[in-house]
């Protein structure tokens, strides 16, 4: 159920960190961590995974979704990225959308330039709602 949580934005860094330790870059030498408050106060995060096929590499946004299921669900309400410097690092445009899948529009994310909303860095995203008006009209 979901519930208020308090965003400890440090402490997220510091789980998104240590994530971005486990890296596995070896071809990029581009290590990302992530780390994503959940709305029943769980933490959740991941690291990038590369591949020598290199198409194939998994963003850190990936493992952390993965995880944010496999320990049972809820919606992320705080995310934090880091590169290798530990600095605020902006999910890339596929990774957006999986944090707008499981954290939706008011969902927070830590970036360069402060706090700012998941409506604010993916607008007029692509969602359910687009599948949910497509079956209502369709014919
Ligand atoms: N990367 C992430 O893990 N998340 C992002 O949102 C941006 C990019 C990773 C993928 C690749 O392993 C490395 O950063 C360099 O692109």
């Amino acid at each position: 159920m979901s519930q208020a949580v308090t965003i400890d934005w440090e402490d997220l860094r510091g789980r998104a960190i240590e994530a971005m330790r486990q890296a596995y870059a070896p071809y990029s030498r581009f290590p990302v961590g992530v780390a994503g408050l959940v709305d029943d106060g769980r933490i959740v995060s991941g690291c990038n995974v590369e591949n020598a096929a290199y198409g194939v590499a998994l963003c850190a946004e990936c493992g952390m979704v993965s995880q944010l299921h496999l320990t049972g669900g809820g919606r992320l309400v705080a995310v934090s990225c880091v590169n290798g410097n530990g600095d605020p690092l902006m999910a890339c445009g596929r990774c957006r959308q999986l944090l707008w899948e499981n954290g939706g529009p008011g969902c927070q994310i830590m970036t360069s330039s402060g706090v700012r909303t998941m409506v604010e860095v993916l607008p007029d995203a692509f969602g359910g709602h687009d599948l949910d008006a497509f079956e209502a009209t369709s014919h």
